[in-house]
């Protein structure tokens, strides 16, 4: 069931976001080669909670194995849900960030690709081409329209630039939990419903430089892709109001690198 938020409730939301796209603005500029990821996690963890906030990640998941960071940290050939750890970042590498924030009882999402240092042109290629797929996607969200036209927008522009589209993952209602209803895939693929006003969901194109095949690690989280190709994610939390899509997250396009 789609739980749609009224306009009280999306300005929550949007208080949500704006904390966590600002938790980000000072946290990438400090992403440089030679640092753990679990330093990445560390710090998170202390700004949500001076902020005000609580890590929407830690503890979320299965019971018996509950993600255990405030944040994702992806390297390279890591898709999604790398969990911080010893791992140092170096130079030339894609680190995808994802993380999220319960702010006064409203959930955000948001994840980004960033490039460290001088990566090879083919990697930077795929964090464009996803990004742009992101946008796409969001361009596609308006009332009454279909909701797999996103799924359709985000996998035209992926295949377009020849790169493969993660089919186990996508996007998802978020807001009141981090995981809400509906599913929003990256390719069309189960339920179609029209999109109402109120609808707010979280739009994450996961894109690989090879073919879209991933697998999960033994830790039960850290999403792999299958080839070993790299792969980039992107994502906004994104509200339908008035009839129009709003980007409740901050873009961070200039926080990518290498531009
Ligand atoms: N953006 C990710 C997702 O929607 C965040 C979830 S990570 C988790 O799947 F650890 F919280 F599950
Ligand atoms: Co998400």
């Amino acid at each position: 069931m789609i739980r749609l938020k009224n306009e009280k409730q999306i300005a929550g939301i949007r208080k949500s976001c704006k904390l966590l796209s600002a938790m980000y603005r000072e946290l990438v500029p400090l992403v440089k080669p030679g640092m753990e990821t679990a330093e990445i996690d560390r710090w998170a963890r202390i700004w949500i909670k001076k902020a005000g906030g609580r890590p929407a990640f830690l503890g979320y998941g299965p019971r018996d194995n509950p993600y255990p960071a405030a944040i994702c940290v992806s390297i390279n050939n890591e898709v999604i849900h790398g969990i911080p750890g010893k791992r140092k970042i170096r130079d030339g590498d894609l680190v995808s960030l994802d993380s999220g924030i319960e702010l006064d009882g409203f959930v955000s999402d948001q994840a980004l690709t960033v490039e460290i240092g001088k990566v090879r042109p083919d990697l930077h290629a795929l964090n464009v081409a996803t990004r742009e797929c992101l946008y796409k996607g969001i361009a596609a969200v308006k009332a009454g329209d279909r909701l797999l036209q996103v799924a359709r927008a985000v996998q035209r522009h992926a295949h377009s630039r020849n790169f493969g589209v993660v089919r186990e993952w996508g996007g998802h209602g978020v807001g009141f939990d981090l995981h809400e209803d509906p599913q929003v895939p990256n390719y069309p693929h189960g339920p179609n419903p029209r999109m109402p006003n109120g609808l707010v969901i979280a739009i994450e194109p996961m894109i690989n430089l090879g073919e879209g095949g991933v697998e999960v690690l033994e830790d039960g989280w850290t999403v792999v892709t299958s080839d070993n190709s790299v792969s980039a994610h992107w994502e906004h939390t994104v509200a339908l109001y008035g009839g129009k899509a709003e980007i409740l997250t901050e873009a961070l396009d200039d926080l990518s690198g290498g531009l």
